[in-house]
C-alpha cells in the first residue's frame, strides 16, 4: 500500500545494527502495540550495507524488514550517506570535506563528505540505487528519506578543490561572461578583478572581509551543491523503485545555512527533526529579542513560539502537511544543559506537531543506545529495555487517536502569508551593520506577535504565489527584485496587504547597493522614500507619535529609517519621530492603492509594536483578531478544529470568538467550532 500523506501515521525508527537480532520481533511488537505503524531504518548503516567497495551485504536488513513488515509495518528506508563507511574516506580522501580554515576533516563522527566529489558522487550513486533495486519490489518499503539532516554536523560549507571547480562552473552558468562577474562583484574594488575563471576561489581565510557578492554566491552555491547531490540520489531510486515510491529528507527547522525551499523542490514531502528542549539553546538566540528571556516553563517543554515557527517553516516548504521525522521523545544528549522532561511534554509536542501541520510523527528512537555517540540520549525505552517516558505518553495516545486522525485530514490554510529569504538571511549575516541584527530574529517578531494574537500564518518564500492570502508581511524584503516588487504591487491592488520592513530592498540580487532611492523597487509599492537609515546603540530610543494605539512604548530603537512620503495620493503617515535628529519625519507610512495597502514600518520593531500593526491592518482585510493569549498558551487551526494548547503548568485561559477555554496545565483542548469557517 503506498504511503497516504493526507493521513496521519505515528512512528518510530529502528536500529536493527544495534541490537541483537533475538530482540528485533519483540521490538516490531511493542512499537505496533504502542499505536506505531511506521519505521524508518538504515540511514547510518552504509558500512553493513556495503561493508567493502562494491561488495553489497543486504541479508541483515532483509530480515529486518521481514520483522517489520510481518506486524504489518510500512517503512522508510534511508539512503546511508550520511555516514560514509571507512574503508570509503581512507581509499579516497578527497571525499572528505574541508572547512573555512583549509583544513582537512577527519572521519569518525558523520557527514564527512563533500557533496562534490566526484567519486562521493559516484558512490552514494551506486548505493542509493543497489537499495532501490533491493527493495524497490517490497510492498511494504513506501519510500526514502535522503541522507540525513543535510548540513547537520557542521558540514554545510566545503572549500576543498573539487568545491572551487565546481564554483566556477557555477558562476559561468550564472554570469556567462567575467564582465558580468566582475561587475555583479564589484572587483574593481580592493584590486579583485579576474582575468580568468581559473584565478576565482573560495571566500576564506582572506585578509579582511571576503567580497560580499562571492560570499553570498558561495552560499548559494553550496546550498545548490546539496541540492544536485539530493537529486542524484533520488534519480538514482527513481530509475529502479515503483512510481508510488515518495521521496523526503529530514531538514533541521530553522537551520539557515542551506535554503530548505530549493532542497524541498524535488521532495514529495517534507519533514524535519524536532528536539524543543535543545532548540531553546540553539535558537533562542537567533530568534527572542536581548532582554525577551526564554520563558520560566520552557526548560522541560521547549519554548512553543520557536517549535512553532519552525513547524511552520517546514510546512512551508511544500504548502502542504509535513512530517516530524524525529520527534524528541525524553531527554536529548547534544546541547549545554540536557534537561529532564517531565510527564505531559510528549503528548503535547505531538499536538503541537499535528495543529501545525504535521501528518506524520516519528519518535525517536525505539531504545536509549548503550555504546558510542549518543548514548546519553533517551529512546522510548530505556538502556535496560523497560519502559521509559516516551513509551507510556505514546501509549496513552491510543483514547485520542481518532481525534487525531480527523484533525489530519484538514490541511491548514492560513490567510497571513509570513516571507521567509534564505538570501536575505545569509547578506544580512555578511553585512549585518551591528552584529546582532539578525534576520530570524526579525521574523520571529512578527511571528510572536501573529500568534500572541492566535493569527495562523503560513512562511513563504519570495515570489510565491499569494492568491490565497489577505496579508502579507516581508519583516524586510532585504534583496527583494523587479519582478517580486510587481507581484507585491499587484497584490495590494487586488486588495491585499502588504507589510514590509526595515532595509526593505536595499540591495540587488548580486548583494550590492541598489543605486534607486530606498526602498529601490518596492517604491511604487510603499509611496515612500527612506531618506536617512541607521543603526541605534542599546538604551537608545526615539519617542514615536501618532494616532495608532501601541506604537508609544518603548519608541523605536535598534535600527531607525526616517521616511519622506512621495507626491503621490493616498499615502497617509500613521506615526512620526517625536524626537532625535529625524524628529517630525515620518516612522510609518500608509500608502491605499487600488483595493488594498501598502504599509512600511520604518523602525526595527519590538512585538507589542508589530501587534499593535497587525490589529489595525488585519481587520481591515477581513482576518479576524479574536483573542490575546497568556503566555504559554498556543492556538492552532486545522479545518474546522480549534486546537489550544497550554505549555506551561498551571492553568490558562483564553476567550476565543466569543467562547472562553479554560486549559489545564500541560493539556490541550481541541473543538471542533459550530461555525467552522471555510475548509478549502
Ligand atoms: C538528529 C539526528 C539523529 C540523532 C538525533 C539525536 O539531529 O538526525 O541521527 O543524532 O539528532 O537528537
Ligand atoms: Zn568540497
Amino acid at each position: 500500500m503506498p504511503l497516504d500523506l493526507s493521513r496521519l501515521h505515528l512512528g518510530c525508527p529502528y536500529y536493527p545494527e544495534h541490537w541483537p537480532e533475538a530482540r528485533w520481533a519483540d521490538d516490531a511488537r511493542w512499537m505496533r502495540g504502542i499505536g506505531l505503524t511506521v519505521t524508518r531504518m538504515a540511514e547510518f548503516a552504509w558500512a553493513l550495507l556495503e561493508p567493502s567497495e562494491d561488495r553489497f551485504d543486504f541479508a541483515w536488513l532483509d530480515r529486518a524488514v521481514d520483522v517489520f513488515a510481518a506486524e504489518g509495518f510500512q517503512i522508510l528506508l534511508g539512503t546511508p550517506t550520511a555516514a560514509p563507511p571507512i574503508w570509503l574516506s581512507r581509499r579516497y580522501p578527497e571525499t572528505l570535506p574541508i572547512d573555512d580554515q583549509g583544513r582537512r576533516r577527519n572521519v569518525g563522527g558523520r557527514r564527512h563528505y563533500c557533496p562534490n566529489s566526484p567519486t562521493y558522487r559516484t558512490l552514494s550513486r551506486r548505493i542509493a540505487r543497489a537499495m532501490g533495486e533491493r527493495y524497490g519490489g517490497r510492498p511494504e518499503i513506501v519510500g526514502w528519506q535522503i541522507d540525513n539532516e543535510f548540513g547537520g554536523s557542521g558540514s554545510a560549507r566545503c572549500y576543498c578543490e573539487h568545491c572551487v571547480t565546481s564554483f566556477r562552473t557555477w558562476l559561468i552558468e550564472r554570469y556567462s561572461t567575467l564582465d558580468a562577474l566582475n561587475t555583479a562583484w564589484g572587483t574593481d574594488f580592493w584590486s579583485q578583478h579576474y582575468a580568468d575563471w581559473s584565478e576565482i576561489g573560495a571566500p576564506i581565510l582572506t585578509n579582511n572581509a571576503a567580497n560580499p557578492a562571492q560570499t553570498l554566491d558561495y552560499a548559494r552555491f553550496m546550498s545548490d551543491s546539496f541540492v544536485r547531490f539530493q537529486r542524484l540520489q533520488i534519480e538514482a531510486l527513481r530509475e529502479v523503485v515503483p512510481a508510488e515510491h515518495v521521496f523526503t529528507t529530514n531538514f533541521m527547522g530553522l537551520f539557515t545555512q542551506l535554503d530548505s525551499f530549493e532542497l524541498a523542490q524535488d521532495l514529495d514531502w517534507a519533514s524535519w527533526d524536532s528536539y524543543p528542549t535543545g532548540n531553546v539553546f540553539r535558537w533562542g538566540a537567533q530568534t527572542r529579542n536581548p532582554g525577551d528571556l526564554v520563558p520560566p516553563y520552557a526548560f522541560d517543554v521547549g519554548d512553543p513560539i520557536i517549535t512553532g515557527l519552525a513547524h511552520d517553516l517546514t510546512r512551508g516548504l511544500k504548502q502542504a502537511p509535513f512530517w516530524v521525522m524525529e520527534q524528541q521523545a525524553g531527554h536529548i544528549n547534544w546541547e549545554s544543559v540536557n534537561t529532564l522532561i517531565r510527564p505531559g511534554a510528549i503528548r503535547l509536542w505531538t499536538w503541537h506537531a499535528l495543529a501545525h501541520g504535521a501528518n506524520g510523527i516519528v519518535y525517536f528512537r525505539e531504545r536509549a543506545a548503550l555504546p558510542a555517540q549518543e548514548q546519553y540520549h533517551s529512546g522510548l525505552l530505556k538502556h535496560d529495555g523497560t519502559p521509559d517516558l516516551g513509551y507510556r505518553e505514546v501509549s496513552a495516545l491510543a483514547p485520542e487517536r481518532a481525534l487525531m486522525e480527523a484533525v489530519a485530514a484538514h490541511p491548514p490554510r492560513a490567510r497571513v502569508a509570513l516571507r521567509y529569504s534564505y538570501d536575505d538571511l545569509w547578506a544580512l549575516q555578511i553585512a549585518p551593520h551591528r552584529k546582532d541584527f539578525i534576520y530570524q530574529r526579525l521574523i520571529f517578531v512578527w511571528y510572536a506577535a501573529l500568534k500572541h494574537l492566535g493569527v495562523d500564518v503560513d512562511l513563504v518564500p519570495p515570489g510565491a504565489a499569494l492568491d490565497a492570502y489577505a496579508v502579507v508581511i516581508a519583516p524586510t524584503a532585504h534583496l527583494a527584485d523587479a519582478a517580486e516588487a510587481a507581484g507585491l504591487e499587484a497584490f495590494a491592488r487586488a486588495g491585499g496587504a502588504v507589510i514590509v520592513g526595515v532595509r526593505s530592498g536595499a540591495k540587488t540580487t548580486e548583494n550590492a547597493f541598489t543605486a534607486q532611492p530606498l526602498p529601490g523597487v518596492l517604491g511604487g509599492l510603499v509611496g515612500a522614500n527612506v531618506s536617512q537609515w541607521g543603526a541605534l546603540p542599546d538604551g537608545v530610543t526615539f519617542e514615536l507619535t501618532g494616532e495608532l494605539p501601541g506604537l508609544a512604548e518603548p519608541g523605536a530603537g535598534f535600527w531607525v529609517e526616517a521616511l519622506e512620503p512621495l507626491p503621490v495620493a493616498d499615502i497617509r503617515v500613521l506615526a512620526a519621530y517625536a524626537e532625535g535628529p529625524w524628529a517630525g519625519h515620518s516612522a510609518l507610512t500608509e500608502h491605499t492603492l487600488g483595493q488594498g495597502r501598502a504599509l512600511y514600518v520604518g523602525w526595527y520593531p519590538r512585538q507589542a509594536q508589530a501587534e499593535a500593526v497587525l490589529r489595525r491592518v488585519l481587520p481591515m482585510h477581513n482576518v479576524p483578531i479574536e483573542t490575546d493569549l497568556p503566555p504559554g498558551l498556543v492556538l492552532n487551526r486545522r479545518g474546522p478544529y480549534t486546537m489550544l494548547l497550554n505549555f506551561t503548568d498551571w492553568p490558562l485561559s483564553a476567550t476565543v470568538a466569543g467562547e472562553t477555554f479554560v486549559v489545564p496545565g500541560r493539556d490541550i483542548v481541541v473543538r471542533r467550532m459550530a461555525d467552522a469557517r471555510d475548509d478549502r
